[in-house]
C-alpha cells in the first residue's frame, strides 16, 4: 500500500512557523504510530509571487489535485497590499478552493475548558461550546460574474455578483446534514431570504433536501444578521450552521472569537470523493498570516495542529488518532501552557511557538 500523500503549502507570515510545529506531529506519527506520510512542499501566496510572479503556479496547482490532502498555513502581508488584484496572495488560496472544487468548508468553534475565561463573553455563555459552521466555499459573491470595476458615465462602479445554483446549494446542504447526524442532529441554515433572491432560493433548496433526504435532522432557518446576534447572545443553541460563502466568512470569524482566540481554530475544506474514495481536501487554520508577529516565535501553532487532526479524521479515516491529537492539545492547555495570544491570567509567562509544538508532542508520547 502506498503512503498517504500530503502537500504542505506553508505560505506567508506566521504560516511557516506554525507549519514547522505540524511537521513535528507528522514525524511523530511516522516514528511512533507507524503512519508515514509522503510529504511534499510548495509555495502559495506572497512567497510564490516573490519567486514566480504568481501566487500559485500551475505546477503547484496540479500537485494539489494529485495528493490526498493539502495543508496550508496562511497567505498575505502588507508587502503585497498594492499588488494588482489578479496576483494578490489571496488569489492563490481562492484558486485552490475553486479548482479543487472544495465546496464544503468546515469551521468548528469549540471552547476548551482551560480557555473559557479568554472569551470576551461571559464564561457560562461559552464554556463547553461546540458548534460547526459549514460555509459554502466555491461560489456566491466570491466568484459570481459579472465582477469588476467599470466606468459608468463619469464615475466608476464596483460590481460583484451573488449567484447560487440549486445544485451548489444542495451539495453543501447535504454536507451539513451528514455532519449533523454525527453530532447533535441539528442544522440551522442562515441567509437573507428577506432581501436577496439567492437567499430565498437557498432557503427553499435547504428545506427540500431536508424534507426529501434528512427528515430525521432538526432544521431551522435564520436570517444571517439575526444569526450573528444569536451567536453572541447564546451560541450553545447551535449545533451545525450552514451558510453561504460571504456570510460564512463573517460568521466564522465571529464564532471563532467566542472561543477566546483565533489562534485556536482549524478548518477543513472538502470536495467530492476522488478515485481512492477520499474527498478532495485542504486543511488550514482559520487565522491569517499575522505579519505583525511573524518571525518572532509568538504565533500559536494550535489552529494549524488541529487542522492536521481534521485531516486525520476526514481524509485518512483515523478518527481515533484525531481524538488523540485533540486530547493532547487539550492536555497542554489544561497544564497551563499559553502562547502570547492567550495571556491574561496573572503570572503566566508565554511559551514560544516551538515550545507549544514540543509540548503537544510530549503529550502525544504520554498518550501511548
Ligand atoms: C478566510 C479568509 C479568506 C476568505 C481570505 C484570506 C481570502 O478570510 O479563509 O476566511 O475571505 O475566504
Ligand atoms: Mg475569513
Amino acid at each position: 500500500m502506498t503512503n498517504p500523500s500530503l502537500l504542505i503549502l506553508a505560505g506567508d507570515g506566521i504560516g511557516p512557523e506554525v507549519m514547522a510545529e505540524v511537521r513535528k506531529i507528522i514525524d511523530w506519527y511516522g516514528t511512533k504510530r507507524n503512519v508515514t506520510f509522503d510529504v511534499s512542499e510548495g509555495l502559495v501566496g506572497g512567497c510564490a509571487y516573490d519567486a514566480h510572479g504568481t501566487p500559485l503556479t500551475d505546477e503547484t496547482m496540479a500537485r494539489a489535485q494529485e495528493v490526498d490532502a493539502v495543508l496550508l498555513g496562511a497567505v498575505g502581508g502588507p508587502k503585497y497590499d498594492n499588488l494588482d488584484f489578479s496576483v494578490k496572495p489571496e488569489r492563490g488560496l481562492l484558486r485552490l478552493r475553486k479548482e479543487m472544487d472544495l465546496y464544503a468548508n468546515l469551521r468548528p468553534a469549540q471552547c476548551f475548558d482551560a480557555l473559557a475565561d479568554f472569551s470576551s463573553l461571559k464564561k457560562d455563555v461559552v464554556a463547553g461550546l461546540d458548534i460547526m459552521i459549514v460555509r459554502e466555499l466555491t461560489s456566491g459573491i466570491y466568484f459570481g460574474e459579472p465582477r469588476g470595476i467599470f466606468e459608468e458615465g463619469n464615475e466608476r462602479v464596483g460590481i460583484n455578483t451573488q449567484r447560487y445554483t440549486e445544485s451548489e446549494i444542495e451539495r453543501v446542504a447535504r454536507s451539513a446534514f451528514e455532519l449533523a447526524r454525527r453530532r447533535n442532529n441539528r442544522v440551522c441554515s442562515m441567509e437573507k431570504a428577506n432581501v436577496m433572491e439567492s437567499g430565498l432560493l437557498w432557503r427553499e433548496v435547504v428545506q427540500k433536501v431536508h424534507d426529501e433526504e434528512y427528515p430525521d435532522v432538526e432544521l431551522s432557518h435564520m436570517y444571517a444578521d439575526a444569526g450573528a446576534m444569536q451567536l453572541c447572545r447564546w451560541p450553545k443553541q447551535f449545533d451545525v450552521i450552514v451558510t453561504d460563502n460571504l456570510f460564512g466568512d463573517l460568521l466564522s470569524d465571529a464564532a471563532a472569537m467566542l472561543t477566546g482566540s483565533l489562534g485556536m481554530l482549524p478548518s477543513a475544506s472538502l470536495g467530492a470523493p476522488m478515485a481512492n474514495g477520499r474527498p478532495k481536501a485542504l486543511y488550514e487554520p482559520v487565522h491569517g498570516s499575522a505579519p505583525d508577529i511573524a518571525g518572532q516565535g509568538k504565533a500559536n501553532p494550535i489552529a494549524c495542529i488541529l487542522s492536521f487532526a481534521m485531516a486525520l479524521r476526514y481524509s485518512f479515516d483515523m478518527g481515533s488518532e484525531a481524538d488523540r491529537l485533540e486530547k493532547a492539545v487539550e492536555q497542554v492547555l489544561a497544564d497551563g501552557l499559553r502562547t502570547a495570544d492567550l495571556l491574561g491570567e496573572d503570572g503566566v509567562q508565554p511559551v514560544s511557538t516551538s515550545d507549544m509544538g514540543d509540548a503537544v508532542v510530549a503529550a502525544l508520547d504520554a498518550s501511548l
